[in-house]
C-alpha cells in the first residue's frame, strides 16, 4: 500500500504564480502544483511541503533564495502578523496583473469561455486608506512577535486592540497604526487604548468571556461624517453613557456614536440592540448620479447596514456595468442582489422601471427607505430567496426584465437562478461578481445561449487577493 500520509519535505521552488486565497503556486518536480504561504511569484523560495492532497500539496515559505522583481517594502508595520494586507510586500502594478489574470484564467479554464479581448483592469482610486469601515477587537490576550517572547521574559502589558491574527480567534495584534481606513480612525482606536488603561477598563477575556471593552467599529463617510460603535462586554460598575460622551469630547468630528451592551459569547452585532449615545444613530454617504446633471444619491448607514467599503471605487463599479449595460428610458431592470438597492437606485433614472430583489429583509426596508429619500419613484424591492423569489409567477405580475443586473455573494448563483435567467431571455444583462471561479462555472451553464462580449476586472481591495469582475452577456441569435 503507498505511503498515503507522506512526510513533510523540504523543497527549492520557483515560484511562478499567484493561487487562490492569496496563496501562491510553485510545482514540484513532478509537476504537482504546490500552494504556498509566505511567497510572491517571481521567488526561488526553500518550501516545507506539509501537506499532499490528491490534485495539489500545500507548503510555507522558509526562506527566500532569491526575492522576487515585484517584492517591495511593505508600509505596514504590521505586516508580517497582519493577515489584511497580505500583497502589501508587492508593487501595486504586479498585484493588479496577477488578479487580471486570475479572472482571465477562471473565465477560461473554469468557464471554458469563448472571451473578447478583456479592458484593462481598473484600478482603485487610492491604494491606501480607502475603507470606509474596519471593526477592531480587545482582548487581554495581545499577539506577542517572536521577538518579544525571546528577549522580554516577562511581559506585563497583555492588553490589545487590534485584529485578530490570521486563524486565532484568541489572540489580538494591538494595532498601532493601519493604512486601510483615513484618519480620524487610527486616532480613535489609540486614544480608546489610552482612555482604557488610565481609567481601568477591563479588555474582554476571550477565555472567560469578561471585560468592559470588546469591540470598536469605526465608520466613515466620503462626505465626513464618522461613526463610533461600542461594543462593551460584561462588566460591573461601568458607566456606558460616560465613556462615549469622553470619546465625543475628544473627537468632535464623530457625528453619531452608539454602542451595544454583549453577554453572548460571540462578537458579531447583526441581534443586538444599539443604543444611541450622540448624533442619529446614522452616517450619510453620497455618490455622483449615473446620468450627468442630476442630483448626488444620497444613502443612509446605520451601524448594521452593509455598503461598499471602498466607496469611490463602488461608483466606478457601478458606472461601468451600467455603461455596459446601456440601458434605455423604455426598459424594465431587474437588479439581482440588490442588497441596500444602491445599483437599482443608480440606475433608476436611465430606465422605465427597475426592480431590486434582495434576500435580507433590513437592506430591503434601507432600499426602500432609500428610494424615497432620493425621490426616485420607479423603483420597488422585494425581500426574499433568490431561487425562490425569482419565479415566474413574480415575473408575471411584475413584469418580464428587458435587462438585468446580477451581483451575487462569492458562492455565485443558486442553478435554479441560472436557469430561471434562461427562461427569462433578457436580450442584454451584466454579471458583476467578487468571485470570478463562481462567476465562469454559472456562465459555462449559460454558454449557448450567453456570450461575453465584453468583461473587464476591478480592483476594489488593493494589498488583498480580492478581484471584482464586470461581464456584460449577450444572448446569440438561433439561427431557426
Ligand atoms: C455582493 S452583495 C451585492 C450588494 C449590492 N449589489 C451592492 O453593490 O451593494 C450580494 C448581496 O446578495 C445578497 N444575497 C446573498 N444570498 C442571497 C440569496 N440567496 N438570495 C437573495 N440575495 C442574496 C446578500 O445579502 C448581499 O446583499
Amino acid at each position: 500500500m503507498g505511503n498515503r500520509k507522506r512526510k513533510k519535505e523540504v523543497h527549492e521552488l520557483d515560484i511562478t504564480g499567484a493561487g487562490a486565497k492569496g496563496k501562491a503556486i510553485a510545482h514540484l518536480e513532478n509537476g504537482k502544483t504546490v500552494m504556498i504561504q509566505g511567497a510572491v511569484p517571481g521567488d526561488r523560495a526553500k518550501v516545507l511541503v506539509y501537506k499532499q492532497k490528491k490534485r495539489y500539496a500545500e507548503g510555507k515559505t522558509l526562506e527566500i533564495l532569491s526575492p522576487s522583481p515585484d517584492r517591495i517594502e511593505p508600509e505596514c508595520r504590521h505586516f508580517a502578523y497582519c493577515g489584511g494586507c497580505k500583497w502589501q510586500n508587492l508593487t501595486y502594478e504586479a498585484q493588479l496583473r496577477f488578479k487580471s489574470d486570475e479572472v482571465h484564467q477562471n473565465l477560461k479554464r473554469i468557464g471554458h469561455l469563448q472571451l473578447p479581448e478583456a479592458e484593462p483592469i481598473l484600478p482603485s482610486p487610492g491604494i491606501f486608506y480607502y475603507r470606509n469601515k474596519l471593526e477592531y477587537s480587545f482582548s487581554t490576550h495581545r499577539w506577542l512577535t517572536e521577538t518579544e517572547i525571546e528577549t522580554e521574559g516577562n511581559i506585563e502589558l497583555r492588553n490589545a486592540l487590534g485584529f485578530h491574527v490570521p486563524g486565532r480567534w484568541d489572540r489580538v495584534i494591538d494595532i498601532q497604526h493601519c493604512h486601510l481606513q483615513p484618519e480620524p480612525s487610527n486616532a480613535i482606536r489609540n486614544f480608546l487604548r489610552d482612555y482604557a488603561q488610565k481609567n481601568n477598563l477591563s479588555f474582554y477575556h476571550p477565555y472567560d468571556k469578561v471585560g468592559a471593552l470588546r469591540s470598536l467599529m469605526i465608520r466613515t463617510s466620503g462626505i465626513g461624517e464618522v461613526m463610533v460603535l461600542l461594543q462593551f462586554g460584561p462588566a460591573d460598575n461601568i458607566d456606558h453613557q460616560k465613556i462615549m460622551d469622553d470619546i465625543k469630547a475628544e473627537f468632535p468630528q464623530i457625528t453619531t456614536a452608539l454602542y451595544t451592551i454583549n453577554h453572548k459569547g460571540n462578537e458579531s452585532l447583526y441581534d443586538q440592540e444599539m443604543r444611541i449615545a450622540n448624533g442619529p444613530g446614522y452616517i450619510m454617504e453620497e455618490m455622483p448620479a449615473f446620468r450627468k446633471g442630476d442630483p448626488n444619491l444620497k444613502f443612509k448607514i446605520g451601524p448594521k447596514t452593509f455598503y461598499q467599503t471602498n466607496a469611490l471605487q463602488a461608483e466606478a463599479l457601478y458606472r461601468i456595468a451600467l455603461e455596459f449595460l446601456n440601458p434605455q428610458p423604455d426598459e424594465l431592470l431587474y437588479d439581482l442582489y440588490t442588497g441596500v438597492g444602491t445599483i437599482a437606485l443608480y440606475a433608476a433614472h436611465s430606465v422605465k422601471k427597475v426592480i431590486g430583489l434582495e434576500l435580507i429583509e433590513d437592506s430591503i426596508r434601507s432600499a426602500i427607505e432609500n428610494a424615497k429619500r432620493n425621490e426616485i419613484d420607479n423603483a420597488e424591492f422585494f425581500a426574499g430567496d433568490m431561487r425562490e423569489v425569482l419565479n415566474e409567477a413574480f415575473i408575471e405580475k411584475h413584469g418580464r426584465p428587458d435587462i438585468l443586473i446580477v451581483d451575487p455573494p462569492r458562492e455565485g448563483m443558486h442553478p435554479t437562478v441560472v436557469k430561471t435567467i434562461l427562461e427569462i431571455q433578457p436580450e442584454r444583462w451584466v454579471y458583476v461578481s467578487c468571485n470570478s471561479a463562481t462567476q465562469a462555472r454559472d456562465l459555462a451553464l449559460m454558454k449557448d445561449s450567453y456570450e461575453v462580449v465584453k468583461f473587464q476586472p476591478v480592483d476594489m481591495f488593493p494589498h488583498t487577493h480580492h478581484v471584482e469582475n464586470i461581464a456584460l452577456l449577450q444572448r446569440i441569435k438561433s439561427n431557426d
